[in-house]
């Protein structure tokens, strides 16, 4: 009874931004992603009837805290539809840098849930996996399926979840994400989520995202990176002008941040088609085309403040390894 299963990361063209349920992490709108080729999560869930209880054990290190508290819950998910009351070893560990403020939760609760239902027997659609791993953490529903992803927010939590709109071979995108502050985020997006109603202008953001969504996905169909950088640009300052303005505010953003931004629109003024998306953290995902990767990490070296870059393709999504 023992399974192990990689995931990816994902980034979010359109984000995930405000929960109408955060019990059950279901979001106030749609979002659209892609699966990162080089930021995954390998996890191996072992059930045991010798087992007296559940034991995380975090890139070689045995952890006790909040974190094996959230893993032992959706353990119960999991242990609840498959009848079967045992404790698990789970051992996890990314291959990506930890602690510099890239989320690990998205391929962390994909991996923790497709290696636990299947080292428990359970046979599930690739909806249920994502609804299942959207338990966990909202944007880890989105990293189950291949390549570029549409989260539909549903009505329940049945009606909430994931799903494919392109393979991973469909467009040569790049994601070069920048580090630039290698230190753990200092607001969670779990609080940034519960105060995004405090933005008087989170109203003004939902009303826009019908549109720009449709948007994002008709841009991705037509490989029209153009079309899609302007998007994703406008998408993340709007999800970051409403924690600005939440009550208290979020300042997600460090001063190098602000430089990069600046920085990717004077390439592109000179030709470079290089666009940015950035999440809960001070961190850029530069999002280009394949071909263009080479030319901006080298802009990139130049500039000599970016602390560190990872360049991920589009990917498929969970997979049982073993
Ligand atoms: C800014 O999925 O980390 O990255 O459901 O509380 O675990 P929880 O939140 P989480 O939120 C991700 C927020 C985001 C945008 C996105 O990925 O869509």
């Amino acid at each position: 009874m023992k399974k192990t299963a990689k995931a990816p990361s994902n980034i979010a063209f359109i984000k995930y931004w405000g929960k109408k349920d955060p019990s059950l992490n279901l979001p106030m709108n749609d979002s659209v992603s892609m699966n990162l080729s080089g930021c995954s999560t390998l996890t191996t869930v072992e059930f045991n009837s010798k087992f007296k209880k559940d034991r995380l054990i975090l890139a070689g290190q045995e952890v006790f805290d909040k974190k094996l508290e959230k893993v032992s819950k959706h353990l119960d998910l999991v242990r609840k539809l498959a009848r079967k009351n045992l404790r698990a070893k789970v051992t996890s560990k990314n291959n990506f840098p930890t602690g510099v403020g890239i989320a690990s939760s998205a391929s962390g609760f994909a991996a923790l849930t497709l290696a636990a239902v299947s080292a428990l027997g359970l046979k599930l659609s690739e909806k249920e996996l994502s609804v299942l791993a959207r338990l966990g953490s909202g944007s880890a529903c989105r990293s189950i399926p291949d390549g570029f992803v549409n989260w539909h927010k549903g009505q329940n939590s049945q009606t909430s979840f994931a799903e494919s709109i392109a393979p991973p071979s469909y467009w040569n995108l790049a994601d070069i994400v920048v580090i630039l502050q290698d230190v753990e985020k200092e607001i969670s997006s779990r609080d940034g989520h519960a105060l995004a109603q405090t933005s008087p202008y989170y109203k003004t953001r939902l009303s826009e995202l019908g549109t720009r969504t449709k948007d994002v996905e008709d841009a991705i169909k037509k490989k029209d990176l153009e079309k899609l950088g302007t998007l994703i640009e406008e998408e993340a300052i709007s999800l970051h002008m409403v924690a600005m303005t939440s009550k208290p505010p979020l300042f997600y953003w460090k001063p190098e941040t602000l430089l990069l931004m600046q920085n990717l629109m004077a390439w592109r003024k000179e030709g470079l088609p290089a666009y940015f998306t950035i999440d809960a953290g001070p961190n850029i995902h530069i999002i280009t085309e394949d071909k263009y990767e080479d030319k901006v990490t080298r802009k990139l070296k130049q500039l000599g403040f970016p602390k560190q870059t990872i360049t991920n393709h589009p990917s498929e999504g969970a997979r049982i390894v073993d």
